[in-house]
């Protein structure tokens, strides 16, 4: 090995070649971390604790490079600095690409480029321009797909496209043209040759990601500055490196349960008590689910944070109760803008201790949100972080149960915040450039540690800007789309790269946030949307209203319907946040996550998954009441007409307006929870479990769904087995209420059971 040379400590290995020098750690047999220094701080804010499990690996020295090797990865290591992955098969995952870029050639001088731009074109190619530069070429194979990338607009399939990460807000609507959206999530998860691999690239700094845009031959990853800092992941099958990544950067947490409910929202009604009971009352009224009520940044006073108008609200804490009483739960929006103003006590207190941050001359840094001139809050700081959490203090006390983080790109309508303001990462100074990407997973983590720590549940946030690992505190929305058909369909290839970039809890604003709704909008939205985790209708000031009366009927009977039709599978989608937490696999999915050998399933961007079990066909196109189905490998049920189907067809299916296409898996069970308004905290006595097909096992997961007591053992799971003879049910676990009876609906009969001794026997 001419040129190469090497060093091991642990499981470090450190590389001097020809051309440069950097770091390989093995952390698992299918985790490795590339790692070279640029002179930046080496912290993640995206992995949390150690990492590394003994693992084993071997060296070999060869002629032209070095091997390592772990039981499920190759790496190649040459003189040039070039690193070429395999799996164990020696199948290609990630091959250093040995040629210059070409960049695109857009065909214009620079002049002509000066005229593009000056009517608002954007011919840049989003090319990073700084001395700290730094690329990262891989060779692109011609069957390549990628996935993952977080809340990317446009396409399931990523490949021919390239994003940015810079947490953006920009209201426009958001077509697949936009490179840039609230959050960065740099994890990209492809498919060589039918060969599964991840990518985490954790840097917080501006950074680009083409994948096939510029050039077939090749795929990269550019940032503006940090360091060289990335990990390859491998696993047997896409599922596995989900749980690699996973596993990386942390899961989604086990959600309450309540949260799975339906949730009503509206910019503009939380300006009076009276208004948001008005709605609170006709969604009673109209006999629809609800479980939350969420309320904008009118309930403020002045839109500044931590506190609560007077003048058209009595009293927070009463108006509060009334709902909870109505079987409504509140959750209230808050902004990191702190409003400049000297008689308002969080301004004073954050200003007296240091907490904003500055202009790099030490005054501090002034820009406009919707309290008009505001200041950041410096959330790199623990204690800034401390700060907010105790301040999250004054909301739970007053009884709400959730917060929703809004505005922490963060936001700023006078100007972009320049990169040089003087932004704390932990405790050393650092800049907005290198802080801006984790503003929002900052201030998501404050108020999960603040709702934590004073209503000693099981935190629910929602944010609107993430980081890789913001999972693990909030559950997050797609931000300000529009009722446009385009966004509704964006939302199923949304959310299944969400899902697959670690962020299992999410939705989108249903029925679309800017622009008016169209009752068929509106209802195809609600039809689609069934199964998404969050499952949130919300509309922006001045917007035609879209609650589910507005439209009259059929409108309001079909989105009845369908809210009546979610709260059935509420025990289904539980079930899944239980398996979820443990192994970061997505509730909601794409086909090719459960069957990536198939290829038709690498461009379907109408369909998806619920856990392995469900398959959804939603109408997502204005006018049209029949739709193509993809039904992949095995056997599948018509939900609806009971009609079996052999996968690895296509067939056309009637879909009219009151119709969401649904199929479940033969040999499936599903837990069907019972007709509510509201999701109860009161242990359940009774649960039906109905079984499409002939025999299967399933297991039931229970709890409080509520606190954090399931971690000391207060919960039960249940084990079901159902064959066309007998059904078992057993506990495999058992220390909270238990059902007392129990009824499993098989295609001819129903079966009941009772508990007796802590057994299930026929009733
Ligand atoms: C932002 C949010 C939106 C919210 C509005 C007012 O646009 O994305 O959901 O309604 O601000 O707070």
């Amino acid at each position: 090995m001419q040129n190469l040379s090497y060093k091991v400590d642990g499981q470090r290995i450190f590389i001097d070649c020809a051309t440069s020098s950097f770091e390989l750690t093995v952390l698992t047999p299918e985790i490795i971390h590339v790692f070279q220094n640029h002179g930046c701080t080496q912290n993640s804010y995206a992995i949390e604790g150690n990492k590394v499990q003994e693992t084993d690996f071997e060296i070999t020295e060869n002629r032209d490079h070095m091997e390592l090797k772990t039981s499920a990865l190759i790496v190649n290591i040459f003189a040039d600095g070039k690193i070429d992955v395999y799996d164990r098969d020696k199948n290609p995952l990630i091959l250093d690409y040995r040629h210059a870029r070409q960049p695109l050639d857009r065909q214009m001088s620079e002049d002509q480029k000066r005229l593009a731009e000056q009517e608002g074109h954007d011919v840049s190619g989003n090319l990073l321009n700084s001395p700290t530069y730094f690329e990262v070429v891989k060779k692109l194979a011609d069957n390549e797909v990628f996935y993952g990338l977080g809340d990317k607009t446009g396409f399931l399939n990523k490949r021919h496209y390239a994003y940015d990460n810079w947490n953006t807000d920009n209201p426009a609507p958001q077509v697949e043209n936009f490179t840039r959206l609230y959050k960065s999530v740099p994890f990209l998860l492809g498919l060589k040759n039918q060969h599964p691999y991840g990518i985490f690239f954790d840097n917080t700094y501006k950074s680009h990601i083409d994948l096939g845009k510029e050039s077939n031959n090749y795929y990269f990853y550019s940032a503006a500055n940090g360091n060289l800092d990335y990990y390859i992941i491998g696993g047997a099958s896409l599922k596995k490196v989900v749980e690699n990544y996973t596993y990386l950067t942390g899961k989604t947490p086990l959600p309450q349960k309540w949260t799975l409910g339906y949730q009503q929202s509206r910019w503009g009604y939380s300006v009076s008590q009276e208004k948001v009971l008005q709605i609170a009352e006709k969604l009673r009224e109209y006999d629809l689910p609800c479980d939350v009520i969420h309320l904008d940044i009118d309930y403020m006073d002045g839109y500044r944070v931590f506190t609560w108008r007077t003048d058209t609200y009595e009293d927070p804490r009463e108006f509060v109760s009334k709902l909870k009483n109505m079987g409504f739960k509140v959750v209230t929006i808050i902004d990191p803008g702190v409003k400049k103003d000297d008689q308002y006590g969080i301004y004073q207190e954050g200003l007296a201790k240091g907490y904003f941050v500055q202009n790099p001359d030490g005054t501090i840094y002034v820009n406009r949100v919707w309290p008009g001139d505001a200041v950041y809050p410096d959330f790199g700081r623990k204690q800034v972080r401390k700060w907010w959490a105790d301040n999250c203090r004054y909301l739970v006390d007053i009884g709400v149960s959730g917060i929703w983080d809004d505005m922490n790109e963060p936001a700023s309508f006078n100007g972009d915040i320049p990169e040089d303001i003087v932004f704390s990462d932990e405790e050393n100074k650092s800049t907005h450039a290198k802080m801006h990407n984790v503003y929002g997973h900052n201030m998501a983590k404050a108020t999960y540690e603040g709702l934590k720590r004073y209503s000693h549940k099981r935190p629910f946030v929602i944010t609107r800007a993430a980081y890789a690992g913001t999972q693990k505190y909030s559950t997050i929305w797609t931000g300000d789309n529009h009722s446009l058909w385009v966004h509704l369909q964006m939302m199923i290839a949304q959310l299944c790269n969400l899902g697959l970039s670690g962020f299992s809890f999410a939705g989108t604003d249903i029925g679309g946030f800017g622009s008016d709704t169209t009752p068929e909008l509106l209802t195809r939205w609600i039809e689609g949307a069934l199964f998404s985790p969050l499952f949130r209708n919300h509309s922006a000031l001045g917007t035609r209203s879209q609650e589910p009366w507005s439209f009259g009927e059929p409108t309001l009977s079909i989105y009845r319907k369908y809210l009546k039709l979610r709260y059935r599978f509420i025990d289904y989608l539980y079930d899944q946040f239980y398996q979820e937490n443990k192994t970061g696999l997505p509730i909601m999915r794409p086909l090719v996550l459960n069957y990536e050998n198939d290829p038709q399933v690498y461009n379907l961007n109408d369909e998806y998954l619920v856990g392995d079990s469900i398959l959804v066909a939603p109408v997502i196109q204005q006018g049209k009441t029949k739709r193509m189905v993809y039904l992949p490998a095995g056997k599948w049920i018509d939900f609806w007409d009971k009609t079996e189907y052999e996968g690895q067809t296509t067939i056309l299916v009637d879909a009219p307006i009151d119709k969401l296409p649904i199929f479940i898996k033969k040999n499936t069970i599903l837990p069907w929870s019972k007709e509510v308004d509201h999701i109860s905290t009161e242990p359940q006595k009774e649960i039906t479990f109905k079984l499409y097909g002939d025999h299967t096992s399933y297991q039931h997961y229970q709890d409080n769904g509520t606190d954090f007591s399931y971690e000391n053992g207060k919960y039960n799971l249940y084990d079901l087995n159902v064959g066309s003879e007998s059904i078992d049910i057993n506990l495999l676990h058992h220390d909270y209420p238990l059902y007392q009876r129990i009824k499993v609906e098989l295609p001819d009969k129903t079966v009941e059971f009772k508990l007796a001794h802590d057994k299930y026997v026929l009733a």
